[in-house]
Formats: structure tokens, C-alpha cells, sequence
């Protein structure tokens, strides 16, 4: 059953138009928070925002750069008067091994992972001090924990990701801002059928990538935005520089 345990607080998602930010910006608003809507793809995100009937925005956000990231933390301060809650969650993958990477397309990943993501916590912090606190969310990956193959850039995008989730846990803790990240298994999303398009046999590496997890099934983005949910909420009140993996029991192993 969905409570209104978030009612009140004012929200931000970025990469909120498709898969897993999708999902977590339903399940906040439907939770009682007022949630911006960042995405790159604009229209994605008027498309999710379509179907909340709460108070919503949406603001076209590429999430690299500094001044549209600042942008978007003002809008919600000078709409809702605060911000009690940044899910950082967009975020791109290829892949490719290290001699196969081009360091362009190391710099993209790179990019938007991680330096989205410390953007998004640079502003949002000022913001949150104002706002008596807040609670910040990091997508990470269970490729920040173990060793995935052909993932070289996003292995370390995501591994770059968790290491400032604790960096900025530690930084921020004082002022009751709590900053966690989430470690997601495989999770059907589209970004699944883009990165198998890239395979010779994009059905049998979709295959392998569900079978990596031990309970037998892609994990479901609704699943990872009961995490975000729960995080966002004072219920996680003493939950702070953590790595929550939702995975299937895939780095039970
Ligand atoms: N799907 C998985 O298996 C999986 C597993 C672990 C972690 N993750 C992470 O979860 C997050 C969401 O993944 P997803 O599977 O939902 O991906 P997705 O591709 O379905 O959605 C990503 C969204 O981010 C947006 N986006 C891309 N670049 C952006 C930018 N520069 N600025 C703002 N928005 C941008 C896209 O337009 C898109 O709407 C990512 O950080 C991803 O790395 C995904």
C-alpha cells in the first residue's frame, strides 16, 4: 500500500522521462511530493508528467551542464520555496572493454554519471541548508561493486558515483542532509535493449543479462523506486552514506 509519507516535500529527478526515473517520480508524487521533472528529452518528461495528477514541473535539464543544473535547483526554490529531495539518476552506459572505449565516449559516460551527478549534489546542498535539510539520492550501480564485463567506463562512472555518495554523506551529515546511493542489479528499462543492440545476438546477450541475477528476472524499476521512496522519507532517518543494493541477490555471491 502507498502512504503520503512524502506529503510536503518538494522534489527533484533528473533522467525523470524514461525507465527507472520514471518510476521514481510516480511512485514520490504518488507518495505526496511535488516533483520537477529533469530531462534532456523534454518531451519524455511531459509525457510522465501527464500522468501525475499532483503538483508537478518539468524542466528540460542537461544534467552536464552547470548553469541549466543551477537553473533548475532556483526554479524549485522560487516556486515551492525549498528542496527537501535530489534523486540524481540520470545516467548513460556503453559497451566496450578499456581498448575499445573511445575517450570520447569515455567522457560521455563519465560525464553524465558522474559529473552530473556532483553537480546535482553541489547545488542542491545550499538549497537543502535553507530548507533545514534533505535527502539526496544517488543512482549508482552494482557495477560500482563488482567487475562487469565489457562496462570499463560505466564500472567507473559508478564506482566514481558511490565513492562521492560517502565523500558528500560525510560532508553533509551535520547539517541533516543524508546522502545515499542505490545499486541496482539489471533492470528492464530501454536502456537494456540499447546496450544489447550493440551485441552481434542482441536476444541472447539480453539473455545473460537477466540470468546474472539470482533470482532468475530483470529487476523491475518500480522496485528500485520503493528504494528511492523509502530513502526520500524521514522513515530513513539514520540511513546515511549507504550503498542500498536492489539486485536480485546478484552481489550475494
Ligand atoms: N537499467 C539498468 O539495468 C540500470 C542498472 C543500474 C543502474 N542504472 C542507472 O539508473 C539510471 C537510469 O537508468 P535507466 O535504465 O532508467 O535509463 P534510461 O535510458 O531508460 O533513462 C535515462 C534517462 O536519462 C535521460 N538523460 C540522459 N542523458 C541526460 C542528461 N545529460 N541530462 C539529463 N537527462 C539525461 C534520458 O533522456 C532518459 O530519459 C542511470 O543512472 C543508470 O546508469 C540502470
Amino acid at each position: 500500500m502507498i502512504s503520503n509519507r512524502l506529503e510536503g516535500k518538494r522534489a527533484i529527478v533528473t533522467g525523470a522521462g524514461s525507465g527507472i526515473g520514471r518510476e521514481i517520480s510516480l511512485r514520490l508524487a504518488g507518495e505526496g511530493a511535488r516533483v520537477v521533472l529533469a530531462d534532456i528529452d523534454e518531451a519524455a518528461a511531459r509525457a510522465v508528467a501527464d500522468q501525475i495528477a499532483g503538483d508537478v514541473l518539468v524542466q528540460r535539464t542537461d544534467v552536464t551542464s552547470e548553469p541549466e543544473v543551477e537553473a533548475l535547483v532556483a526554479r524549485v526554490v522560487d516556486r515551492w520555496g525549498g528542496l527537501d529531495v535530489l534523486v540524481n539518476n540520470a545516467g548513460v552506459g556503453i559497451a566496450a572493454d578499456a581498448p575499445g572505449t573511445a575517450l570520447e565516449d569515455w567522457q560521455f559516460v563519465l560525464d553524465v554519471s558522474l559529473k552530473g551527478t556532483f553537480l546535482g549534489i553541489k547545488h542542491a546542498v545550499p538549497a537543502m541548508r535553507l530548507s533545514g535539510g534533505g535527502s539526496i539520492i544517488n543512482l549508482s550501480s552494482i557495477a560500482a561493486l563488482v567487475g562487469l564485463k565489457d562496462r570499463a567506463a560505466y564500472c567507473a562512472a559508478k564506482g566514481g558515483v558511490l565513492a562521492l555518495t560517502r565523500a558528500a554523506a560525510i560532508d553533509h551529515v551535520e547539517e541533516g542532509i543524508r546522502v545515499n546511493c542505490i545499486a541496482p542489479g539489471t533492470v528492464e528499462t530501454p536502456w537494456v535493449d540499447r546496450i544489447t543492440a550493440g551485441y552481434e545476438d542482441p536476444v541472447a546477450a539480453k539473455a545473460t543479462m537477466q540470468a546474472r541475477q539470482p533470482h532468475g528476472r530483470f529487476v523491475q524499476p518500480e522496485e528500485i523506486a520503493a528504494m528511492a521512496a523509502y530513502l526520500a522519507s524521514d522513515e530513513a532517518g539514520s540511513v546515511v552514506g549507504a550503498c542500498m543494493t536492489v539486485d536480485g541477490g546478484m552481489t550475494a555471491r
